[in-house]
């Protein structure tokens, strides 16, 4: 299996301090002239790449990002939205590709000498970091600090690693170099400000915030003493996958910078309040010492691996082309090459140009609401839900849940069509993974394990395939996890191969043994006298051990003797009179 997302390693190579921290694994959620904190309900000068809350949009407010249905990051509670320049590569006919999104990781870090006094981001606060007209390296202007917490030139919130196919990574720069050579991905890096005047939630000089000392580390100004969270967003472009881009020079972010000085990111709270503030008085100073979320209770808690396929992009709202090959930049954004700053940038362009489109961000989308309980019936006539079952199981013999066909379709499948799928080639067992994957068998592997329940990142990715009928989204397990459905129709008769397929079905000894009561394997063909005729537990029953059998058999009408057949998990046939002799 592999992952969807291939995300840098998440190396902080310019921070110092040995506080905790939490980092987040995010995908694209909107793309495009989008900005509502610079421009509020109106097309964007320039466009972005966004990660976060569904409802990101040109209105967005606190209230509609915590509405939203879902989030392209990977806490649950984190509807918040951060979104930094698309980058483009220009031919040399002066047509503009897209440089494809690699993948972003937003960090939380507690820093400094006060982090006990961290408090989380209010309801409504925003942040803009960085300045998009920059063409060169500001050395003169400095953060505040003092003797013990020198400041330092505020130009290095913005940095650029550069991954190599291979060797080491060179040193971050405050610019983009050498880009044809990142091969996997240049990370643009942007710091926040993490200084609050603890008055406005945001003003559009960002006069309301202000940097550590440090960027990365140290103290806040006089003015500015209340200390957030310093969050830190990186952003991978994927820069080898431009084709024929030969020239580092023509790579150009979209607010027309081709030297990185002009890079900057937003934020805008989107966060369960409770959440947030349980997870910066627990994980920024206990826990999660290397940022790993499942090192902290709560965060652990509100984790899911499933966020880019619960989560995916976004119909565009502003209605123009932003992807692939395009003959300028989107709002005809100038290229200018510094040092001095680029001028504002007209927003005629959109008398010009046909005028985007703005659409309406709807308030949720579909959200996976078809999740049954294991033992309904669910999907095609007859089919009952199993329940999810863990699907890592190595080793020789059996080595998955459901062993003898897999079939892969990231655009059609659902439990539906997996069941269908399953019972033509003569199953009656069906199992959904991985969103996009549809497994058969008739017995579950004896070793599989259920997941327990309420396991997080389970059984809990939507399905690759349209909605169903009824407008719902069913789940299709998840990493690691099958969802796995049975065919209870008794006149179904499986002719599905077991022996064809590695991990084929052994021969199954129960812990501990069969025990000195066992009498043998014997035939019993559906529609000939049964080898114990005597009672069989109802449909729907899916505990089945021996134990149970034992006890049902002795219960209804205390038959001596029982047998368990069919994959063991649901017929028993049992008789008084011991087995037939046939
Ligand atoms: C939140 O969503 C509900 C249901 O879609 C909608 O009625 C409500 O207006 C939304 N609130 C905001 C602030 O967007
Ligand atoms: C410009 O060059 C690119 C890359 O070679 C090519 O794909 C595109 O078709 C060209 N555009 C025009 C208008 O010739
Ligand atoms: C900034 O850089 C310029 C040019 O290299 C140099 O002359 C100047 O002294 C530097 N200023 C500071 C404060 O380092
Ligand atoms: C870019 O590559 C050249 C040639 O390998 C190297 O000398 C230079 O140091 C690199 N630039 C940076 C900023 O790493
Ligand atoms: C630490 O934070 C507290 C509470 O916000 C503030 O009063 C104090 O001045 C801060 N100390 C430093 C050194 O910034
Ligand atoms: C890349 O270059 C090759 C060889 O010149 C050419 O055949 C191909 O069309 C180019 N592709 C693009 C997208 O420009
Ligand atoms: C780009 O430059 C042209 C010519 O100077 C100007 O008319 C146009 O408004 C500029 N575009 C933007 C977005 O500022
Ligand atoms: C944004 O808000 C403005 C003012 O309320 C409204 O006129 C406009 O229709 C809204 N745009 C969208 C896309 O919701
Ligand atoms: C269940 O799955 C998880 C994650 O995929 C794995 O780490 C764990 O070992 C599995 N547990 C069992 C009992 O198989
Ligand atoms: C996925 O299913 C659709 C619809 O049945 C079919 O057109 C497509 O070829 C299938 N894709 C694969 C990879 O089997
Ligand atoms: C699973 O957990 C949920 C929430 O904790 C609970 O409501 C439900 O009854 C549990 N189901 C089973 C089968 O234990
Ligand atoms: C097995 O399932 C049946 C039907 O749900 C139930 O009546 C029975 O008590 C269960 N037995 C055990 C041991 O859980």
């Amino acid at each position: 299996m592999k992952s969807f997302l291939t995300l840098a390693a998440a190396a902080l190579p310019f921070l110092h301090g040995a506080d905790a921290f939490w980092r987040m694994n995010c995908a694209v959620i909107q793309t495009g002239r989008v900005d509502p904190l610079v421009n509020p309900g109106t097309v964007a000068a320039h466009a972005h790449s966004i990660v976060g809350g569904s409802n990101i949009g040109v209105n967005s407010t606190y209230a509609s990002m915590v509405n939203s249905s879902c989030t392209s990051c990977e806490l649950r509670s984190d509807k918040s939205a951060y979104w930094t320049p698309l980058l483009y590569y220009q031919y040399p006919n002066g047509s503009f590709f897209e440089v494809p999104h690699g993948g972003s990781v937003v960090y939380y870090l507690a820093r400094g000498p006060n982090v006990t006094s961290i408090i989380p981001f209010p309801p409504g606060f925003k942040i803009l970091s960085g300045d998009k007209s920059a063409r060169s390296y500001d050395n003169e202007t400095l953060t505040w600090g003092n003797a013990a917490y020198p400041g330092r030139p505020i130009a290095d919130r913005v940095s650029f690693a550069c991954l190599p196919a291979s060797g080491p990574e060179p040193p971050n720069q405050p610019y983009m170099f050498n880009v044809t050579s990142c091969v996997d991905g240049m990370r643009a890096q942007i710091a926040f400000q993490a200084c609050w005047n603890g008055v406005d939630l945001y003003k559009s000089d960002n006069s309301h915030v202000a940097y550590l000392s440090g960027i990365d580390n140290g103290i806040c100004p006089p003015g500015y003493q209340h200390q957030l969270p310093m969050i830190f967003v990186e952003t991978n472009y994927a820069v080898s996958q431009v084709p024929n881009a030969t020239d580092d020079s023509k790579f150009v972010f979209s607010q027309g910078d081709p030297t990185g000085f002009g890079f900057h990111g937003d934020f805008i709270n989107g966060w369960d309040m409770a959440m947030q503030t349980e997870a910066v008085n627990t994980c920024l100073f206990n826990g999660a010492p290397d940022g790993v979320v499942q090192e902290c209770p709560v965060l652990n808690a509100d984790d899911t691996n499933g966020y880019a396929q619960n989560c995916p992009e976004q119909p565009p709202q502003v209605d123009e082309p932003v992807r692939g090959l395009i003959e300028r930049l989107p709002g005809c954004i100038n290229i200018t090459y510094g040092p001095q700053a680029a001028p504002a940038a007209s927003m005629a362009c959109a008398a010009t140009v046909a005028k985007p489109y703005i659409t309406p961000t709807p308030d949720s989308t579909p959200l996976p609401t078809a999740s049954p309980t294991p033992g309904a019936m669910f999907g095609l006539p007859l089919q009952q839900y199993m329940g999810c079952y863990n699907d890592t199981l190595g080793g020789s013999g059996y080595y998955r849940t459901l062993n003898s066909v897999e079939y892969v379709n990231y655009t059609n499948m659902s439990v539906e069509f997996c069941q269908a799928y399953c019972m033509s080639l003569g199953y009656t067992l069906s199992g959904v993974e991985y969103a996009q994957e549809c497994h058969c068998d008739n017995e579950i592997n004896p070793t599989a394990v259920a997941a327990l329940n309420g396991t997080v990142n389970s059984c809990t990715w939507s399905c690759c395939g349209t909605l169903t009928a009824g407008g719902t989204q069913e789940f299709c397990g998840g990493l690691g996890f099958i969802d796995v459905y049975r065919n209870t129709n008794t006149s179904f008769v499986p002719f599905g191969d077991n022996s064809n397929t590695a991990g084929n079905a052994q021969p199954y000894t129960p812990a501990g043994g069969f025990g000195s009561n066992y009498l043998g394997c014997y035939s019993d063909t559906p529609g000939q006298l049964r080898t114990l005729p005597g009672a069989s537990v109802p449909d729907g029953w899916n505990n089945m051990t021996i134990e149970v059998c034992a006890a049902f058999c002795a219960q209804s009408g205390g038959y001596q003797y029982y047998g368990l057949e069919y994959a063991s998990q649901w017929y028993v046939l049992a008789s008084p009179a011991g087995p037939n002799s046939d």
